[in-house]
């Protein structure tokens, strides 16, 4: 891989500024304030995508609405990881011919990681007529470009050249939530898990200075936010392309200590670049949360090779002991895949002896999906699809049982919570490790930090009850 990272310069992004002003004459000039919905799918990389897409969009005079119907823009940001993350995005495509049809002016994008597939992007334009632009996740900071080069000439638009991928800095964001920010601090993925579309659809690994990413923390922090989730594909490997010395662990020391009352958050970490040093910063500092995503994928050490994941069984049990040595309260949770080519039975039953050893709080469980141009695509696969579901079904029935077992535990323990929302008529709040607790408790709670006390629990979730008396019942 010999391609470079470009870094957008001011005067690049100055010009995509230049289109928002054009597109909000264009609107201004009709009298109309445009209406504008963006569909998420996949994971929080997207997630940060989308506000940026949506950051533009505002800059471009547009309203953010939560609904296709109606809307002058649609932008679909897509998944790639699984086969059913892409049908349901086709499925859903197949839903806007009805609503352009209801608002024939109505301009539809599809970006995010699908539209870095050549397959995809050749597909959109042969049986989607109607679908106005496709740009991969390289040229979304080009976005307004492409949609005042929609609007004006009236000519589909597909910005899907393949690049290492770039960095630019400044685009605006329209932020999701006020208490929870992602903040990237990396981009791309260099490690090609043999499964994995994500390097093909996202570039090289790609790492922001440390200044810009100091430099958002403070401002989400400044803006109210409580918890800051750093992203990344391969957090551990952050820094390695910069010509600064610094680490992933170095970053996160610099983070927590920022001014204010906040937590940090990270996903994800690949466990062959998980050090002691990252360990030993987590539990050092009060501010980084005791909560750590790091996916085995599978116990088997020759699916690992085949995976291409540069670890073996022993060496992840080996660094998850020295996490949990130095944090007693970690919360672990994983991916893992089942039914890779060739896993035998007795390498699915090392997948459920690992979990069983560990004990994480939570797992990510999928079914390998084979993805179109990855080499485990091609590898010899003769296990059929109903035994890959029964080993899936064994391995959750397996885990749900050791999620109740640690839900239990928390049972009776006072817990600093931080409340995040409401879902029916209860309060939800999220432990310092990420675990979901219901209470009652009225809505001004929304934002603060509550120590509650921890009374039940089912698999997914616990129930609290605030233990400092005042407004503890439900308005
Ligand atoms: N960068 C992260 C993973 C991002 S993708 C990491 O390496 O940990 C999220 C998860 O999707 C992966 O951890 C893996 O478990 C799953 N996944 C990726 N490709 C897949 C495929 N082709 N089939 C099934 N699951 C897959
Ligand atoms: Fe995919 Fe592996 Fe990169 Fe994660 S580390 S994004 S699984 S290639
Ligand atoms: Fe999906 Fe792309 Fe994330 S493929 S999981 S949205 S990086």
């Amino acid at each position: 891989m010999s391609k470079q990272t470009t870094v957008i310069t001011p005067d690049q992004l100055n010009a995509q500024f230049d289109y928002c002003d054009k597109i909000a004459a264009y609107w201004q000039n009709q009298n109309i304030t445009p209406a504008a919905y963006v569909e998420t799918y996949g994971c929080q990389q997207n997630e940060a995508d989308s506000e940026k897409i949506r950051g533009y969009l505002a800059q471009c005079g547009y309203r953010i609405i939560r609904e296709a119907e109606g809307a002058d823009v649609v932008v679909m940001n897509t998944c790639a990881i699984r086969e059913h993350a892409e049908q349901r995005v086709f499925g859903n495509l197949g839903a806007l011919t009805h609503t352009k049809r209801r608002h024939p002016a109505q301009k539809i994008f599809l970006c995010g990681c699908m539209a870095g597939e050549t397959k995809v992007s050749d597909r959109i334009k042969k049986s989607y007529p109607y679908v106005d632009g496709v740009f991969s996740t390289h040229h979304l900071w080009q976005f307004p470009e492409i949609l005042w080069n929609v609007l004006s000439k009236g000519k589909r638009q597909f910005y899907v050249e393949d690049e290492a991928g770039s960095i630019a800095e400044g685009i605006p964001q329209v932020r999701d939530h006020t208490l929870k920010a992602w903040v990237s601090i990396m981009y791309g993925c260099n490690n090609f898990c043999t499964y994995c579309i994500v390097p093909y659809v996202r570039g090289r690994e790609r790492s922001r200075r440390k200044e810009d990413i100091l430099a958002e923390c403070r401002e989400v922090i400044a803006g109210g936010a409580r918890e800051i989730t750093l992203l990344g594909q391969n957090v551990n490997s952050y820094g390695k392309d910069l010509d600064e010395q610094i680490d992933f662990a170095d970053l996160l020391a610099e983070i927590a200590e920022l001014e204010g009352d906040f937590l940090i958050r990270f996903m994800t970490s690949h466990p062959k670049d998980a050090s002691e040093k990252l360990f030993d910063t987590m539990a050092k500092y009060p501010k980084i949360a005791k909560q750590l995503h790091l996916p085995f994928q599978s116990g088997s050490s020759r699916v690992l090779k085949a995976m291409n994941r540069h670890y073996d069984r022993e060496t992840y049990l080996k660094k998850v002991n020295y996490a949990k040595s130095v944090m007693p309260d970690l919360v672990l949770t994983s991916d893992v895949i089942v039914g890779f080519p060739g896993e035998t039975e007795e390498e699915f039953e090392e997948t459920i002896s690992l979990i069983q050893a560990v004990h994480y709080d939570s797992l990510f469980t999928f079914i390998f999906s084979p993805r179109t141009g990855t080499p485990a695509a091609s590898m010899d696969d003769p296990t059929p699809k109903e035994e890959k579901s029964r080993r899936f079904d064994k391995l959750c029935a397996v885990q749900n049982e050791i999620s109740v077992q640690i839900h239990e535990s928390y049972v009776g323990k006072t817990l600093r919570c931080l409340v995040d929302g409401k879902d029916k008529d209860q309060l939800t709040a999220r432990t310092e490790g990420g675990r979901l607790v219901r209470f009652s408790g009225c809505d001004s709670l929304i934002g603060t930090y509550q120590n509650l006390k921890i009374t039940g629990c089912t698999t997914w979730s616990l129930t609290g009850q605030m233990q400092d008396a005042e407004c503890s019942v439900q308005n």
